[in-house]
């Protein structure tokens, strides 16, 4: 069957990736928005853009990501990451449409010692996890068909860690990176590939979604430059080494991996392990 989706913040690495996926000849209608032609900050906006398009499903890639931005404009990540996605949840209650709506590991302390699924009670550290939090609240309070899928270390065509640490290899001999911080890296194809089998589907609810296996961002690092042949040696430090040469960075979470438990268990859809997306990503 048809699926319309409206894809917000389309120009980011998730909406490139749905778009890519949803070319001619599958079952999905694409129509990208980006914040020059809909801001989801303004309600009045989405409303009559949401009534005049009736999409069958809205999924909000629209956020902001800068975790140190958000630390220096708190106001501002609220703006965008808890008011953005309330609209959107308003939006679809009104015109009898479908929210998939994209959360973060942030929402977590990220002090744990094993992978925090779904069932576990969030408490953010960070400006950005306290407002991609509100987010989900608002969509929980307002959205009446919802997913929410918490993801987590997303990397597709844009900017992001992958492409940092490959344009550093490109200056540099060796490359100091923490290894006392860990999580799953993701690829954003591999959870475009998840938002579209959820999509047509009534399996509301919260979801993680990351890629599967566990490593810190040292390690992750090595396997991108072991792929690529580069040579270029990785110098494992702490996170306490990292704030020294950078004080400027917001605190990460030490521990924030996922389990994808909820769609274990309510869902044939599975993600690859980290390295297999990482392989293709690169080739
Ligand atoms: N990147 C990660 O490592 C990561 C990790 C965990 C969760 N997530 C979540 O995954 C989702 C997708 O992330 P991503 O990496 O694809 O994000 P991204 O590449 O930063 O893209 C976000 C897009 O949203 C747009 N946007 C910002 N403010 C907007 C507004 N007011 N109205 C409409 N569009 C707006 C941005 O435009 P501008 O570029 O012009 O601002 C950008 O095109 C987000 O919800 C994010 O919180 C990401």
């Amino acid at each position: 069957m048809a699926c319309k989706l409206m894809v917000t913040g389309c120009n980011g690495q998730l909406g490139r990736a749905i778009r890519s996926l949803t070319e001619e000849g599958t079952e999905f209608t694409y129509l990208g928005t980006d914040v020059e032609d809909l801001d989801i900050t303004d309600l009045e906006s989405v409303i009559a853009y949401v009534k005049s398009n009736q999409p069958d499903v809205i999924v909000n890639c629209a956020a902001a990501t800068n975790v140190d931005g958000c630390e220096k404009d708190e106001d501002g990540a609220f703006r965008i990451n808890a008011i953005g996605p309330r609209n959107l949840a308003i939006a679809s209650a009104e015109c009898g449409c479908r929210l998939i709506h994209i959360s973060t590991d942030y929402v977590f302390p990220g002090d744990g010692s094993s992978p925090y699924t779904e069932f576990d009670t969030p408490a953010p550290k960070s400006a950005y996890g306290r407002s991609k939090l509100a987010g989900e609240v608002f969509v929980r309070q307002f959205a009446k068909e919802w997913f929410i899928i918490r993801t987590a270390w997303l990397y597709g065509d844009g900017k992001n860690f992958v492409r940092t640490m490959l344009s550093l290899a490109e200056k540099n001999d060796t490359i100091g990176v923490v290894d006392d911080q860990l999580g799953n890296p993701t690829s954003a194809m591999e959870l475009a590939r998840a938002v579209l089998g959820l999509a047509p589907t009534r399996c509301y609810g919260i979801y993680h979604g990351t890629c599967e296996g566990i490593c810190s961002w040292a390690e992750f690092t090595e396997e991108i430059f072991r792929l690529k042949g580069l040579s270029t040696k990785v110098e494992h430090i702490s996170s306490e080494e990292y704030k020294r040469r950078f004080p400027a960075s917001a605190d990460r979470p030490a521990y924030s991996a996922l389990e994808n438990k909820m769609f274990a268990l309510n869902t044939e859809i599975r993600f690859r392990h980290w390295k297999d997306a990482l392989r293709e990503y690169l080739s």
